[in-house]
C-alpha cells in the first residue's frame, strides 16, 4: 500500500480535523517485532493546538510519520477532514534541519508556494509576510549555513506557514535550542498561530512546552506508545509565556502532568537497561 493511500480524507463532521482509531503500528527488526504505537485512538479538533508528550521512544515520531503519509499503519483507521481546494494536506517541521542547503531563506520559505506555481506577486507577499513575522526579513537573500539554528528553525517555521496548509505536524522543533531562543521561538509560534488558527500538531518531550503552547496535551506512556491521558490547557489566548510561566496554576499543570509522566520516563529507562543487558 502506497502510505497515502492509509488515510482516507472525508468530510468529517466539523469541528474534528484528524480522527484516529485503534490505530496500532509494528515493525519487523532484526530482534522481532517492536511495537511502536498500540491502539491509539483520538479526535483532533479542528483548529485546535494539540500537543504530544510522551517519553523518548514512545512513538511519537512514527505518529507524525503516519499522519503525513510518509508511513503506513499495521492496523486501524487515520481520518482527515478533505483540506480547502488548491491547499496542502499537512507541512511538517523537524527537529533537525530540513532547508535546503543550496537555497536562500527567501527560496526555502517560497518552497511550497513555488511548487504550487502560485503568481510571483502572491509568492512575495506571503513570504514577506512570514519573513516579517519570524524576524527573517534581513535575511531573505542568506543561505542557511550562515544562520544560527534558532533563525534556521525560523525558516522552517515561515516555511510551513507560507505552505498554507491545512495541518502543521511539528515534530519536537525547538528541542536542539538552547532556552533563550526556544522562549523567543515559542511566543513567535504562538503569535502567527494566534493569526491563522491551523491544526496544529506539536509532539515534545518537555511538558513546559505542552502547557505553555497546547490547548489539549496527549500523554503516552512509554514503550509501546499508548494513551495515558488527555489534558485541556484552561489558559486563555493570547498567551504571554513568561506570565503563564509565572502563574500557579500553570505551575500546577506542569507538576500534574509531570507526575503522570514520570512512572512512563522511568519505565523507559528501565527497558533501556534491560536492552543494555541483553
Ligand atoms: N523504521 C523503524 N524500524 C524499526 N523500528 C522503528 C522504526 N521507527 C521507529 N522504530 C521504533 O519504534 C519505537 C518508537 O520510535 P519513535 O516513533 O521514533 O519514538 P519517539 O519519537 O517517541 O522518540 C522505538 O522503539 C523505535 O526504535
Ligand atoms: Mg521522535
Amino acid at each position: 500500500m502506497n502510505p497515502s493511500e492509509s488515510i482516507s480524507t472525508s468530510d468529517l463532521a466539523q469541528p474534528i480535523k484528524i480522527r484516529l482509531r485503534n490505530l496500532t503500528k509494528s515493525f519487523n527488526t532484526a530482534g522481532g517485532l517492536v511495537t511502536a504505537i498500540d491502539d491509539v485512538s483520538l479526535d483532533i479538533p479542528t483548529g485546535s493546538f494539540f500537543m504530544i508528550v510522551g517519553p523518548s521512544g514512545c512513538g511519537k515520531t512514527t505518529l507524525l510519520r503516519i499522519l503525513a503519509g510518509l508511513d503506513t499503519p499495521t492496523s486501524g483507521t487515520v481520518e482527515v477532514s478533505a483540506p480547502a481546494a488548491g491547499r496542502p494536506g499537512n507541512s511538517m517541521v523537524f527537529q533537525g534541519d530540513s532547508l535546503f542547503p543550496w537555497m536562500t531563506v527567501y527560496e526555502n520559505a517560497a518552497y511550497g508556494l513555488s511548487m504550487r506555481k502560485r503568481p510571483k506577486a502572491e509568492i512575495d507577499e506571503v513570504v514577506g509576510h512570514y519573513l516579517n513575522r519570524t524576524g527573517l526579513t534581513k535575511f531573505a537573500d542568506a543561505y542557511p549555513h550562515q544562520l544560527s539554528g534558532g533563525m534556521r528553525q525560523r525558516v522552517s517555521i515561515a516555511r510551513a506557514f507560507a505552505n498554507d496548509p491545512d495541518i502543521l505536524l511539528m515534530d519536537e522543533p525547538f528541542s536542539a535550542l538552547d532556552e533563550q531562543n526556544k522562549l523567543l521561538l515559542q511566543e513567535e509560534l504562538l503569535r502567527i498561530w494566534e493569526e491563522t488558527r491551523k491544526t496544529v500538531l506539536f509532539i515534545t518531550h518537555s511538558v513546559d512546552e505542552a502547557v505553555t503552547l497546547g490547548d489539549k496535551i496527549m500523554i503516552m506512556t512509554a514503550h509501546p506508545g499508548r494513551t495515558k491521558q488527555i489534558v485541556d490547557v484552561p489558559f486563555e489566548r493570547p498567551r504571554n509565556v513568561l506570565e503563564l510561566r509565572a502563574r500557579p496554576a500553570y505551575g500546577e499543570l506542569v507538576y500534574s502532568i509531570w507526575g503522570q509522566l514520570r512512572d512512563e520516563v522511568q519505565s523507559a529507562r528501565m527497558q533501556d537497561e534491560q536492552e543494555f543487558k541483553a
